[in-house]
């Protein structure tokens, strides 16, 4: 997909199958059998082909949702479906040309996540209708060795642009408690209100997942997505 970059690529690597709290192993420190894609996160323009590219992703996301679903991986199916759903009101948006949508595309153009936020009509709050990564790579699937840190990277670049558009409040409804937990930890909080975060919280949250370069591993820079204390102390993030 063709689109404005929103952020620097960033490289993702997966442990290949091991946990890894450090790094370790490697001329880089990189786990040996690790595997790396680069991340781009774009606003893609309302061009035929993007529109395509969406709806195609949402069939085939959609299409492995039933297969877990005939397997008896219920909980697996379900978000691998919200997942196509989620991808086709993406091009459903891109197609009415409203605003807003985030894809991570790697490096092979495959869409790997999507974030959808839009404000609401009288200027008062943003709102995160969707989000996903592709199914193979959410958290809590059966992949033994997903890539981490795609749903992370698209929210940091959502709350960028709409932090710097209007300040003002970001709400959301979760789909469930897995993924309340996900934005609880980055900052979203409520009382009896929907999960929600301040214009000042953020610009903190953009801050604190901006980036600051291109990572290389194959320069040194440490592995990623899988290394929370590395990612703070070494990675792209500020
Ligand atoms: C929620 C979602 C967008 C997060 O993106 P992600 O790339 O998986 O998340 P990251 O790798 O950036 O971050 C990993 C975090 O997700 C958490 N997580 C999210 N969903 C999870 C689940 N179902 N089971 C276990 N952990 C989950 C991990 O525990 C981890 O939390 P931590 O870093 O605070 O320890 C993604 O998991 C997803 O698409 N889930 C299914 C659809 C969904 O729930 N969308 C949100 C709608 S409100």
């Amino acid at each position: 997909m063709i689109g404005r970059a929103s952020c620097p690529p960033a490289i993702y690597w997966r442990s290949g199958g091991r946990s890894s709290s450090a790094p370790s192993g490697g001329p880089s420190g990189l786990p040996a059998g690790g595997r790396c894609i680069t991340i781009t996160i774009l606003a893609p323009d309302p061009t035929p082909e993007n529109i395509r590219e969406l709806s195609t992703t949402a069939r085939r996301w959609k299409a492995q949702g039933i297969r877990l679903t005939g397997k008896g991986e219920n909980t697996g199916g379900y978000r691998a479906v919200f997942a196509g759903d989620v991808a086709f009101a993406a091009a459903d948006g891109l197609r009415a040309h409203a605003c807003c949508v985030l894809a991570a595309q790697d490096q092979l153009d495959l869409v790997r996540g999507l974030i959808l936020f839009f404000l609401h009509s009288d200027g008062s709050k943003w709102e995160i209708p969707f989000a996903t990564v592709d199914p193979d790579n959410q958290g809590g699937s059966l992949n033994r060795d997903p890539y981490r840190g795609i749903g992370t990277e698209l929210l940091g670049a959502a709350v960028a642009d709409m932090s710097t558009t209007a300040c003002t409040r970001l709400e959301l409804e979760t789909l469930d408690g897995a993924a309340e937990e996900f934005w609880r930890r980055r900052g979203f909080h409520n009382t009896t209100e929907p999960l929600h975060m301040t214009c000042p919280e953020m610009r903190a949250l953009a801050a604190r997942l901006a980036h600051t370069e291109t990572d290389d591993p194959l320069a040194g820079d440490v592995l990623l997505a899988d290394a929370k204390a590395s990612r703070r102390a070494f990675s792209l993030r500020v």
